[in-house]
């Protein structure tokens, strides 16, 4: 037996005003769009923006469903309208903020694992990494420099 130690280094900020200003305007189109979920079901509201290599910024929110699964996460509607309005482009950031309805969010939320499993394919697509920033209402921001920092043991293209 051989012990396999994974490790993940991940950047706390303490506020939205604490990363670099490119993020903090990218953030604000997240929270702007966070708006337009459509979340009757979970009244719990994500919105997400991507920023990609011809500096051209796709936003996305969480839309839900009566048939619950057939929602899609803030982070997915974003990912693949990007690819399907800009296939050729490399996507640099992601930027995601998360409210409730019921409670104010003060702990930042990541990225659900179908989300982060639908992320880490544009990585390995593109290869090159995706910084990822996240947060809750307010409060702290969490960065990773890669989405594979926060999915270890990935699945890609390479296990088929
Ligand atoms: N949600 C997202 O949009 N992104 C995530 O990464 C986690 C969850 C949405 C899905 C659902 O509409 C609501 O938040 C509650 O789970």
């Amino acid at each position: 037996m051989k012990p396999l130690t994974i490790t993940s280094r991940l950047e706390v900020y303490e506020t939205i005003e604490e990363i670099p200003q490119d993020v903090q305007d990218l953030m604000h189109q997240a929270i702007e769009v966070r708006d337009n979920a459509y979340a009757p079901y979970s009244n719990f509201k994500v919105g997400a923006a991507i920023l990609l290599d011809n500096q051209e910024v796709v936003v996305g929110s969480n839309q839900e469903n009566a048939s619950y699964p057939s929602g899609l996460c803030a982070e997915r509607t974003a990912v693949y309208a990007a690819g399907a309005r800009f296939p050729n482009s490399k996507i640099l950031k992601i930027a995601i903020s998360a409210k409730s309805l019921r409670h104010k969010v003060v702990s930042p939320v990541p990225p659900c694992g179908a989300c982060r499993q639908a992320l880490v394919e544009y990585e390995v697509k593109q290869e090159e990494a995706i910084e990822l920033y996240f947060m809750g209402e307010t409060g702290k921001v969490v960065k990773a420099e890669s989405i594979k920092d926060l999915l270890p043991l990935v699945f890609d293209n390479s296990c088929l």
